[in-house]
């Protein structure tokens, strides 16, 4: 078990299945007094500059997802980046020794400018993400980093940027290792990636019913268009949560599938009764939760307040290894 993890999420949207399964369920698994959970608002900025109304109230919602998901935040420190203003200040610090031209060619980079069409992502802040990034990792000295192989090229540009560092300067950062998690991509309601942006998510503030409606308008194999059409579940984003949560009969439910044995409706049927008992407590403990919004406040202020005390000593022993300051 790795000694200190840290991991973050940026609060564009309440989160869904795919962040449960992909992110969650791993850290909850590593969770102990030195893990740091951090909801990452700059990073949030850097995409939504300029439709940065729901980000604050997306914060709370965020922290709310985190522990109806099950995280302690008396076992862990679950806190915000832009109240420890010390990962402003390191990224800034770091971008002086980034060269550009690791950031330009970062495959993440370049995938966002070609994804989120409708954004002007030409920006400095959008550049230096990763820059921020690394900030977030160094500054706790952190020994793994629990995230989805989406990340890794992030990982390997803050392991990058501690190794120049330590060697212009002094050895002051750890190169964090990456903990990917077991579970595939996690497929939407359409097919595709489950994403925000694809509105095809199966969010943790769905109540039951909503879930089940959302499960019933799953799409299925384009090639069960009858009844006695025959089915490959492997393409099948339904199949895929048998595969997750109803583990025991996904033979069966593939046989069935491929020999048109079983209909779509009732697949999807037995699919939802197998997800509803997983999602309908957390479900449960987020209700309670949205009714207790100051003590989420409070829980991200104390939490902050413990992230900053480690994160100031970081800072401090970077700026003097560079020599800046008196
Ligand atoms: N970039 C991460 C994501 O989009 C969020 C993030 C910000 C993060 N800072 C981090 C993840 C530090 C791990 C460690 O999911
Ligand atoms: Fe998907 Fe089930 Fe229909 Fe097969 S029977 S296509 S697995 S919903």
């Amino acid at each position: 078990m790795p000694k200190r993890i840290l991991s973050g999420m940026r609060p564009t949207a309440k989160l869904h299945v795919g962040n449960l399964l992909g992110a969650l369920e791993n850290w909850k698994k590593l969770e102990g007094a030195e893990s740091y959970f951090m909801i990452a608002d700059w990073h949030a900025l850097t995409t939504e500059y300029a439709s940065q109304s729901q980000i604050k109230a997306n914060v709370i919602e965020v922290v709310i997802d985190y522990i109806a998901a099950g995280l302690e935040p008396n076992k862990s420190t679950i806190f915000l980046q832009s109240l420890v203003p010390e990962h402003a200040e390191l990224a800034l610090l770091l971008s002086m020794i980034t060269p550009l031209s690791w950031l330009e060619r970062n495959p993440t980079y370049k995938d966002q400018l070609n994804e989120q069409k409708g954004k002007d992502l030409a920006t400095h802040g959008f550049l230096g993400y990763p820059v921020l990034q690394a900030a977030d990792i160094l500054l706790y000295k952190a020994d793994a980093v629990p995230v989805g192989e989406d990340q890794l090229p992030h990982l390997e540009l803050a392991r990058e940027i501690a190794r120049r560092f330590n060697h212009l300067y002094k050895k002051v950062f750890k190169e964090a290792e990456a903990i990917l998690t077991k579970t595939p991509k996690v497929p939407g309601t359409d097919g595709r990636k489950m994403s925000k942006s694809y509105a095809n998510t199966i969010d943790l503030s769905d109540s039951p019913q909503e879930v089940d409606k959302k499960v019933m308008q799953m799409v299925t194999d384009p090639a069960r268009k009858r009844r006695q059409d025959k089915g490959h579940p492997e393409i099948c984003p339904v199949y895929f949560f048998h595969t997750i949560f109803n583990k025991e009969n996904q033979e069966t439910v593939a046989r069935e599938c491929r020999t048109a044995a079983r209909g779509c409706v009732e697949c999807k049927q037995e699919m939802a009764s197998h997800l509803a008992p997983f999602l309908k407590p957390i479900y449960e403990r987020r209700k309670k939760l949205e009714s207790e919004r100051n003590r989420i406040r409070d829980i991200l202020i104390e939490g902050s307040k413990k992230a900053r005390a480690v994160a100031s000593q970081t800072l401090a022993e970077a700026k003097d290894a560079v020599g800046i300051g008196i």
